[in-house]
């Protein structure tokens, strides 16, 4: 994963915006109330929202910081941009902004924010701690950062992973392979994290039932986001047979309402731009 493939994530992010979030999924949205409880906005501050998609922190983090707050919410996808402008518009917000920019190197001044916040997007940067050193530098001295990264996967569905496996190029599974090791671990990230500059990181792992309607249901939906990427690596005329063994896997984990719950494991990482250094605390 170069610089070079920077556009073409947020490409990719163009095709899932029409349905990003919103097929009835207790997903990104559910993970941002999480994210924002830990880090506490009050009143008044001011936010950067980085990869803000549709919304899901922008919008109930601008609630939160009020009227005298506000929250600039950052990415890469015009068509994420476009259609969280345009709810911003609706919803005649005042503290509220979007702009195209990318999240490793935003073109934003030094030591302005309040508080940076990072949903589910610094495992898409060519160079994950660029951009954390990046989101420290915007914030003011004494600011703080909350990242929201995955945990493990969840292993009774290993049967769906595999199913993409032999469509992942060599290169592909190569980079994935090496930028998991960044992630492996709420140490090996809080290291990343404390590396790029932050002080008192701390980590905190939740593991939540994530509920399909059906098997199918499931496979509309990871059309969505960025599950996708593994959808447009199949040939046109494998898609059909690639939908049918998925479903083949999920059959056996239907429910006895014939819904199928994936365990998904969501890491909390807060952090300070301070003076002192502070060695990570992993909470249980
Ligand atoms: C999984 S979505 C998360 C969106 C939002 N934070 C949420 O929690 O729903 C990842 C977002 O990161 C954006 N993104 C990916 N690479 C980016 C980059 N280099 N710069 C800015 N945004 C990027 C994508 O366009 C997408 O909107």
């Amino acid at each position: 994963m170069t610089a070079d493939t920077r556009q073409a994530m947020a490409s990719l992010f163009d095709r899932t915006a029409q349905t990003y979030d919103a097929l009835g999924v207790d997903f990104f949205t559910a993970f941002a109330h999480d994210l924002l409880d830990r880090v506490a906005l009050v009143p008044g501050e001011r936010v950067l929202d980085v990869g803000c998609g549709r919304g899901a922190v922008l919008f109930p983090a601008a609630e939160r910081v009020g009227v005298d707050g506000s929250v600039l919410g950052i990415d890469l996808s015009s068509a994420m941009i476009e259609r969280t402008a345009k709810d911003i518009g609706d919803r005649r917000l005042t503290n509220a902004s979007v702009s195209l920019m990318d999240a490793q190197e935003p073109t934003l001044d030094d030591g302005v924010f309040d508080v940076v916040l990072a949903s589910f997007v610094v495992f898409f940067l060519p160079d994950p701690v660029a951009g954390l050193r990046s989101w420290h530098r915007v914030l003011k001295p004494g600011g703080r950062a909350g990242v929201t990264t995955f945990g493990a996967d969840d292993p009774r569905w290993a049967g769906v992973r595999e199913v993409f496996k032999p469509f992942v190029p060599a290169e592909l599974a190569w980079t994935l392979a090496v930028r998991a090791a960044l992630f492996a671990s709420l140490e090996s990230f809080g290291q990343a994290v404390e590396s790029a500059g932050f002080s008192a990181v701390s980590s905190v792992e939740r593991t939540y039932p994530v509920k399909f309607a059906d098997p199918g249901h499931w496979i509309t939906w990871s059309w969505s986001h960025g599950q996708r990427m593994f959808w447009e690596l199949v040939p046109e005329d494998q898609l059909d047979a690639v939908r049918r063994a998925v479903l083949a896997e999920l059959e056996p984990l239907r429910e006895s309402d014939g819904s199928v719950v994936l365990a998904q494991t969501v890491r909390y990482t807060t952090a300070h731009r301070g003076c002192l250094r502070a060695r990570a605390a992993v909470e249980a």
